[in-house]
Formats: C-alpha cells, sequence, structure tokens
C-alpha cells in the first residue's frame, strides 16, 4: 500500500496576531529601523514572491510527485501568511499604506530564466528550496533581537513563528527528497554546490522568491554552512 506523505505544518494567522498592534506602540530606535528597512522590504518582497515561484512551476506542467504536491501547497499557504503579516510589519513601521505597498510590489518585474538553467527536475527543486528555505530560518532567527527592541510581544512571537515555518518547509522538502528521490542522493552534491555558487555570485534579485540574499546582511560563510547543513541533513558529505 502506498504511504501518504504528510508535510509539517503548524496553522497560524499572522494578521490576528498583528492586529492589535499601533504604530504609537512601537519603541524601536529611528536609527535601527531605517538601517534594517531594505532588509524589512527585501523578506517582505520575497514572501510575496512566492505566489510568482508557485505559479512558474504550475506554467512548468512538471509531472510531480504527490510528496512534493503536498509540500508545495502547504508552503504556498504559509508563505501567503508570511506576505500578510511582513506587509502589515512594514505598514505599521514605515507608515506606508499596505495598498501602497502591494503596488509597488506588484510593479516588479519576474525573471524565471535563470533559475530554470540551475535546476531542471523535482528533485532539484527540492534542493533549491531546501538550500533557500534553511537560509531564511537561520537568517530570520538572526532577527530575533531586532523585533525584540521594537518592544511588542506579538512581534517577538511573528518573528519566531515564521523561523519555525520555514524550518518546517526545510524539513518537508529533505523529507521528500529522502522519500521519492532516495535513488539520486549522489547528486546531490553537484546540485547543491551550484546553487551554492549562483547564489554566492548573483548580482541582482529577480522576484524569484528563491535565492533572494542579495543584501549585504549575511556573509558567504553563512551560505557555505546552510549548504553544508543541508548535505548533512541528507546524510551525504558537504563538497
Ligand atoms: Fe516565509
Ligand atoms: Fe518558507
Amino acid at each position: 500500500m502506498k504511504s501518504k506523505f504528510y508535510p509539517k505544518s503548524f496553522p497560524w494567522n499572522a494578521l490576528q496576531l498583528l492586529g492589535a498592534v499601533r504604530p504609537g506602540a512601537i519603541c524601536c530606535p529611528e536609527e535601527l529601523l531605517s538601517q534594517y528597512k531594505p532588509f524589512f522590504w527585501n523578506d517582505l518582497a520575497s514572501e510575496y514572491d512566492a505566489e510568482r515561484l508557485y505559479q512558474y512551476l504550475e506554467s512548468l506542467k512538471l509531472n510531480f510527485s504527490d510528496a512534493f504536491q503536498a509540500a508545495v501547497q502547504l508552503w504556498r499557504s504559509d508563505e501567503f501568511n508570511h506576505y500578510l503579516g511582513f506587509r502589515r510589519l512594514y505598514h505599521l513601521l514605515y507608515a506606508e499604506s499596505e495598498d501602497s505597498i502591494t503596488q509597488r510590489l506588484d510593479a516588479r518585474p519576474t525573471n524565471f530564466a535563470e533559475l530554470s538553467e540551475i535546476v531542471r527536475d523535482e528533485f532539484e527543486l527540492c534542493l533549491l528550496l531546501a538550500y533557500d528555505e534553511i537560509a531564511t530560518a537561520r537568517g530570520y532567527r538572526k532577527d530575533f533581537a531586532l523585533y525584540t527592541a521594537c518592544g511588542i510581544e506579538s512581534f517577538n512571537r511573528w518573528i519566531r513563528l515564521v523561523a519555525r515555518d520555514e524550518a518546517f518547509h526545510y524539513h518537508n522538502f529533505i523529507r521528500v527528497v529522502r522519500t521519492v528521490h532516495q535513488h539520486r542522493l549522489a547528486e546531490a552534491a553537484e546540485v547543491v554546490e551550484r546553487i551554492l555558487c549562483y547564489d554566492l555570485t548573483a548580482k541582482e534579485y529577480k522576484a524569484t522568491f528563491v535565492l533572494d540574499h542579495k543584501t549585504k546582511q549575511f556573509s558567504e560563510v553563512f551560505f557555505v554552512n546552510c549548504a553544508k547543513a543541508l548535505m548533512r541533513s541528507l546524510g551525504q558529505t558537504p563538497a
């Protein structure tokens, strides 16, 4: 009998959590806020771009496995929840209306051409998504202190819930690899190396959700360590 794949998840509602926060209650220093403004925007934009990536995946008309589809559906709804939360947060911190934020996000061009050269099938897509999710999860964890500095308990809870979701996404895509693509594990080192190389050298984020780390927030070592952790999770020796 075929066993069903259940991705790990913990449903919650970002707008319910952040809905009661009023801008006057935020006590984060102005200097810190303006320093982090591009990083907040980057996080918000990449969460928004999950839907663009989803539409791109749909357009590929690949014969995705049931396990991959289950992981992706859950990922899609979590990322949309994150987008709504980040949009509210950005509105609260920078006094821009949510409509204006959405318009600016919509106006950015997307380009998936390079992505289609880096990953070509479900196995490689899982590795790309896993790599991206572990980098995002670790990145958000580094931001915990910043959210604490805002002095709002629900901001604290927010970033911890988001980081937990990203860690779940990571583990879910790893599980898809280990259950559906076990026979291709020996190829993982080469694919992960290719993804890492692209991430370290690409100059510009193309609004593709993945490989959105073009800010100066993280070092090269940070990404190398993410790739190594991914290989260890697959039971493989890092390159
Ligand atoms: Fe997210
Ligand atoms: Fe995620």
